[in-house]
């Protein structure tokens, strides 16, 4: 069985990943600082895949302990790196923070993957890379543009890094992934997105006025360029964008990448609007959305939505799930977390 080491693991996206990989028959070490997520999601993991994953509670800035760790797990063969901060808005307050843990962590891996035999490393980055891109929609090959936060920045760094590093010669295969906006949970609503204090991300906000918890969507603009006049995103269905880890990680170990690095973007090919998917929320769940239209939010692109055509066709993958049932996903877990008393 082909070990597989998942940073961030329990995570809403590492989560999701954690069990794609064991149900493709991978096995898996989680490690995770907990810094935004809790314990349990193991447990649930093991109820969803009926395997329990290994997992120590580590941060990737500590370079000694993930020495120790690739020592005690020997034969890890890839990694999937997700541990990161990711709060936008936090990351323009605290920049050394953002800087620190996202960078380090990083480099931390690179280093000791030659030391311990590791072949490759599968990176998240992010749609945030392409800015407002000038071409939609967007293709891996559009330029990079200046990042409007650290956060971003960080993703852009951590790009040029793996770059670097592959380009001096290190024996380590990269893929980064590109993804868009994910969201939805786990149809058994066993896993999904937790997101601390007052959610800054639309599907939290909107599942969270639905339940009643906040007490209107603002909609942050509605006069834009766009059809509708608001912003315009391409949402992907975060079971979807777990299974193209698993793909990525097939197409290191069965040494099938065409170059190194590879880069992909993760979506669905289609942009929906924030008024549409407020349409599709209601269509998908019954329930009717409190929201008014505020002022536009600083920063926010006004749209972007991938092109996924490469790994549609190199990876194997597309996404597929219709956005009805992403959204019914959300709406389930959101139930749960009431039922269980969290939210
Ligand atoms: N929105 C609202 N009301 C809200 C929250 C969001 O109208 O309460 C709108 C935003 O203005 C935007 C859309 O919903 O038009 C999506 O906003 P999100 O914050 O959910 O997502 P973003 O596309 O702005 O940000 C996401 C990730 C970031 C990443 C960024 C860049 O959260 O981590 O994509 O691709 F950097």
């Amino acid at each position: 069985m082909k070990r597989i080491l998942v940073t961030g693991g329990t995570g809403f996206i590492g989560s999701h990943t954690v069990v794609e990989l064991q149900n493709s028959g991978y096995e898996v070490i989680i490690i995770d600082n907990l810094s935004n997520s809790k314990a349990e999601v193991v447990d649930n993991i093991e109820k969803i895949t009926g395997i329990r994953p290994v997992f120590e509670q580590l941060d990737c800035c500590d370079l000694e302990g993930l020495d120790a760790l690739f020592t005690k797990y020997a034969g890890i063969e890839a990694i999937i790196h997700f541990a990161a901060s990711k709060a936008v808005g936090e990351s323009v307050e605290k920049p050394l923070k953002y800087y620190r843990n996202n960078i380090v962590s990083l480099v931390n891996l690179l280093e000791l993957m030659p030391k311990h035999n590791v072949k490759g490393i599968v990176f998240s980055s992010s749609c945030t890379v392409y800015g407002q891109p000038d071409v939609l929609p967007v293709t891996e090959a559009a330029p990079t543009k200046v990042a409007e936060s650290p956060y971003g920045n960080t993703k852009q760094i951590n790009e040029e890094i793996i770059c670097d590093t592959v380009k001096s010669g290190s024996p380590v295969e990269a893929i980064m992934l590109r993804y868009f906006n994910p969201i939805g949970a786990h149809p058994t609503a066993l896993i999904g997105e937790l997101p601390l204090g007052v959610p800054q991300n639309l599907l939290p906000y909107v599942t969270q006025t639905a339940m009643g918890i906040r007490e209107c969507l603002s909609v942050f603009g509605d006069d834009y360029d766009t059809p509708d006049g608001s912003c315009i995103r391409d949402y992907i269905y975060v079971v979807d964008l777990a299974k193209a880890h698993v793909k990525a990680i097939d197409r290191i170990l069965n040494k099938q990448m065409a170059q190194n690095p590879e880069v992909f973007n993760l979506g669905t090919g289609r942009g929906l609007s924030v008024l549409e998917l407020i349409n599709e929320f209601e269509a998908a769940t019954g329930v009717k959305l409190n929201y008014k239209i505020v002022g536009r939010r600083a920063g926010d692109i006004v749209k972007v939505w991938a092109n996924p055509e490469r790994a549609n066709n190199v990876l194997g993958w597309s996404a597929d799930t219709p956005i009805r049932d992403v959204l019914a996903s959300a709406w389930k877990w959101q139930q749960k977390l009431r039922e269980d008393g969290i939210m």
